[in-house]
């Protein structure tokens, strides 16, 4: 472990040299966006080096394609690797069903198509992510800049009327100007406070003409692995 790390990079550590354990020789992988991703990056890119790895990397968002590049990773796009075994990525929220909320970073888009297109997904994380019921963080939806005003207020009429305690829907900033995802669009973060029902929130969110996917990613993760300060792991 690197010295003179805080506590939480610890945990962030611990999951991540836990996880790329998961890779094996010749693997496609898809490499998650994040802080806890980061770390996950670079213990891969030392094993690669250490043992001579080859691999197809694919990364869910240009900040993580860069830092693979920088460490030497092979970085492909999806459409050259075509299917993936394994995909590591951090999240926001996990419940006991392993169901996440995901995108605190804007890259839930590429971050779901990348896991959907994976025989696996792991998730790395701290204890502090785990809950017992999703929305507490806010939801990320990602929207269509054209029009988001009206498909913000059709997402107010549907959270209004769904098994949601208070509501309320801010538009992602990046300083005076609203944050782009990597495909372009806008982000709207949900503020639920608690999402008693996600599977019916999530399809009926995607049905909304503006909305391109939302941050809950369901039955699509297999195993949690959560990290601690002290280099302990435990597996969900
Ligand atoms: C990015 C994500 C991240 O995985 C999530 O926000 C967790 O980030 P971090 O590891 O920095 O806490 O979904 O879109």
């Amino acid at each position: 472990m690197p010295a003179d790390l805080s506590p939480i990079d610890r945990a962030k550590y611990a999951a991540s040299r836990r996880a790329v354990d998961f890779v094996e020789d010749g693997m496609r992988v898809g490499l998650g966006t994040g802080s806890t991703a980061a770390w996950m990056v670079r213990c891969l890119a030392e094993r690669v080096k250490a043992e001579g790895l080859t691999l197809q990397c694919v990364p869910t968002s240009t900040r993580t394609a860069e830092l693979g590049r920088e460490l030497g990773l092979n970085i492909v796009t999806l459409e050259e690797a075509g299917w993936l075994d394994l995909t590591i990525d951090g999240a926001d929220e996990f419940d006991p069903e392993l169901s996440l909320v995901k995108g605190g970073g804007g890259a839930l888009l590429q971050e779901k198509i990348v896991a959907t297109a994976s025989d696996r997904m792991i998730v790395i994380t701290d204890a502090a992510k785990e809950v017992k019921t999703l929305g507490a963080f806010p939801l990320p939806v990602e929207v269509i800049p054209f029009g988001w005003q009206a498909t913000r207020t059709l997402i107010a009429e549907l959270i209004g009327g769904s098994d949601v305690d208070g509501h309320e829907i801010t538009l992602r900033m990046n300083g005076d100007q609203p944050f782009r995802t990597d495909e372009n669009n806008y982000i709207l973060d949900l503020h639920l406070g608690r999402i008693g029902n996600p599977r019916e929130l999530s399809l009926l969110l995607n049905q909304i003409a503006g909305v391109v996917e939302n941050g809950l990613f369901l039955d699509i993760c297999d195993t949690v692995i959560v990290g601690y300060g002290d280099g302990r792991v435990e597996l969900h």
